[in-house]
């Protein structure tokens, strides 16, 4: 959480550090600040408000250096004290700081110097400048193995017009090197009007830069890096005509998903050729494996319930979806037949990061899912399924849910083929159907304005229950999720099924309840559950198959989809409850991208 800027070189420093703490504000926003270099002296602004707030109170100045940093707060309140950058006492060192410096309170007593903020970050800046003599980079080394905890930071000291010294140890951090600036940030969003040329820093590593140089450094000696060139355009980390990233990305579902099957499957002599570039595990080995564990947070969990029936159907093996915390916590009996597959959009979710690497410990293989290219987690996993779906600003996960179920679909059918579980004609006409994925996403979106009228009339509701059975229960976990994250309306997500064992109690005249209610197997028991809650006054929506043509006559209100397999009913069935959940909050005004409390990237535990 919190986003970290920096930037030194032959442009203003200062619109790059804004513009660059915009595109973070996912990370965290409730107060933001920047400190520059102004004729040997440093000038800081902080506000407890956004970065837009602080854009308003700077000064006109066009300095070559600056850090910046906008702030989910972990340690003190969200006020302007708190908010970073911190100085020295001297006001001749200043730094910005991602991450928890677990034994900050330690440290203090030690220097027995007064601190003006609340946070662990402060004395940072106080132990660089006890060791400062005019060179930053000898200071910096001194003090960062006095740090227990993590950290992505950036430090500037007021004698040194155009050096940034950035170090990371289990918080992100992107170094940009364009042909007259060096940049420092939390992701690629900021570096990219700059260049699109980047190096990853990992653990341990230090890159000292100045103007359009940067040298890498580490356990206190230069080292050579490799050099990342990313494909995202600018404008696609822009909301590009949409009020919000969370509609846009939204509405981004079918290229999306159109752009992962067409890179991820080839249809070869009449059969499906599967590309896991990524993930260099010999075939011998998915024969072997005994059992996959799933791990994840929030949505991606949800995405890792579907993806655990979609592998046990389609690859016959064990499978299990857990939350990475727990799984982490709860010394699960592992051994190297398992493997663990996580699922995160970022790739820096701490819970997750946690089971990778208490999997790894175990001596099982780990495959990350991931959407973010060069993220912890994709570097730390034995293989790396990337999803390329492009960035995700919006606080609310939307594309990289349904991404992430797709190629859990392609790494099942791969699976099976390889296993020889399923008949290769039966492959074939389960990837021809997935094929079909851009069409059939389009043709929901075709109904927004439809759902937004339907969104309409439930915005006043104080609670909501979502409900589904098989598939449909991380559905109705997913759709519960959205709904509270961006609405802030109560909101549960069930199996149907446990619907009679507790919660039915809740339902009366007041407490809307959306089934997933698709044509198949489990349809005749929804419709008996909607009925239970009919019979209690409770309103009804369902998201019902195209071709049904009775459901209308026994809920409120019906949105149809079209679908013919299970995992397009998981796909097309998420587009309407992100929908929902988005014009719901739009009617309440709420802040869609930016919800309260919340941060885009859970990089504490
Ligand atoms: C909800 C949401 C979160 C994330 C969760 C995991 O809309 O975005 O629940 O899904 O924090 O994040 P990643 O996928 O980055 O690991």
């Amino acid at each position: 959480m919190c986003g970290i800027v920096g930037f030194t070189g032959n442009r203003n420093a200062m619109t790059a550090v804004i513009q660059g703490l915009s595109g973070l504000e996912y990370r965290g926003y409730d107060s933001a600040g920047i400190a520059w270099v102004a004729d040997a002296r440093l000038a800081v602004k902080k506000t407890a408000g956004r970065v837009d707030d602080l854009a308003k109170i700077l000064p006109v100045a066009h300095p070559s250096l600056a850090i910046g940093h906008t702030r989910w707060a972990t340690h003190g309140a969200p006020d302007e004290t708190n908010a970073h950058p911190h100085l020295s006492p001297d006001g001749k060192i200043a730094i910005v700081h991602n991450g928890i410096v677990d034994n900050y309170l330690a440290l203090k007593q030690t220097l027995g110097e007064a601190f003006l903020s609340d946070t662990d970050s402060e004395v940072v800046a106080h132990l660089i400048a006890r060791e400062y003599r005019g060179d930053l980079l000898a200071a910096v080394e001194k003090v960062l193995p006095l740090l227990d905890g993590t950290y992505a930071l950036a430090v500037i000291a007021a004698d040194q017009p155009d050096l940034l010294i950035a170090a990371r140890k289990g918080s992100p951090l992107v170094v940009g090197i364009a042909d007259d600036a060096t940049l420092v940030a939390s992701d690629v969003v900021p570096i990219l009007p700059y260049t699109k040329e980047v190096v990853y820093l990992d653990d341990g590593q230090v890159v000292v830069c100045r103007g359009k140089s940067a040298r890498f450094r580490a356990a206190g000696r230069e080292i050579e890096v490799a050099t990342t060139t990313i494909d995202w355009s600018v404008e696609a980390a822009q909301k590009g005509g949409y009020p919000h990233f969370m509609l846009k990305e939204i509405f981004e579902q079918p290229a999306a998903l159109r752009n992962l099957v067409h890179h991820r499957v080839k249809i070869e002599n009449n059969a499906p050729a599967f590309n896991l570039e990524g993930i260099e595990l010999p075939t011998d080995y998915f024969r072997g494996v005994g059992r996959i564990v799933l791990i994840a947070q929030g949505t991606a969990y949800h995405a890792a319930m579907i993806g655990r029936n979609l592998i046990e159907r389609t690859a016959l093996i064990p499978s299990y979806a857990e939350y990475a915390a727990d799984f982490h916590y709860r010394d699960p009996l592992l051994d190297p037949s398992v493997l663990v597959i996580a699922l995160t959009q970022s790739g820096e979710t701490m819970d997750t990061l946690q089971g990778v690497r208490k999997a790894r410990d175990a001596g099982c293989k780990v495959v990350a899912v991931v959407n973010t290219v060069g993220s912890t987690i994709a570097r730390e996993a034995d293989g790396v399924f990337y999803m390329h779906c492009g960035p995700e600003i919006g606080v609310a996960s939307t594309k990289a849910f349904t991404a992430m179920v797709a190629s859990l679909y392609i790494l099942s059918l791969r699976m099976a083929q390889m296993r020889r579980t399923l008949d290769p004609a039966e492959i074939m006409r389960r990837t021809l159907d997935l094929a079909q994925v851009g069409p059939r996403l389009e043709a929901v979106l075709s109904t927004a304005n439809y759902i937004r009228q339907i969104a309409g009339r439930y915005a006043e509701a104080k609670n909501f229950l979502f409900l589904g059975r098989g598939t449909g229960w991380p559905l109705a976990m997913e759709g519960a999720l959205k709904l509270k994250e961006v609405s802030y309306i109560h909101a549960e997500g069930y199996d149907a099924a446990e619907m009679k064992h507790g919660p039915i109690a809740l339902i009366d005249e007041n407490m809307p309840c959306l089934f997933i209610a698709l044509l198949g197997r489990r349809y005749g028991k929804v419709r008996s559950n909607i009925q239970e809650v009919r019979a209690r006054r409770g309103r009804v929506i369902a998201i019902a198959s195209h071709n049904d043509d009775q459901i209308h006559e026994v809920v409120d209100d019906v949105i149809y989809v079209r679908a013919e397999s299970g995992v397009m009913n998981s796909l097309v069935c998420a587009v309407p409850l992100q929908l929902l959940a988005y014009y719901i909050a739009a009617a309440k005004n709420c802040d869609v991208d930016k919800p309260r409390g919340l941060a885009k990237s859970v990089t504490v535990e």
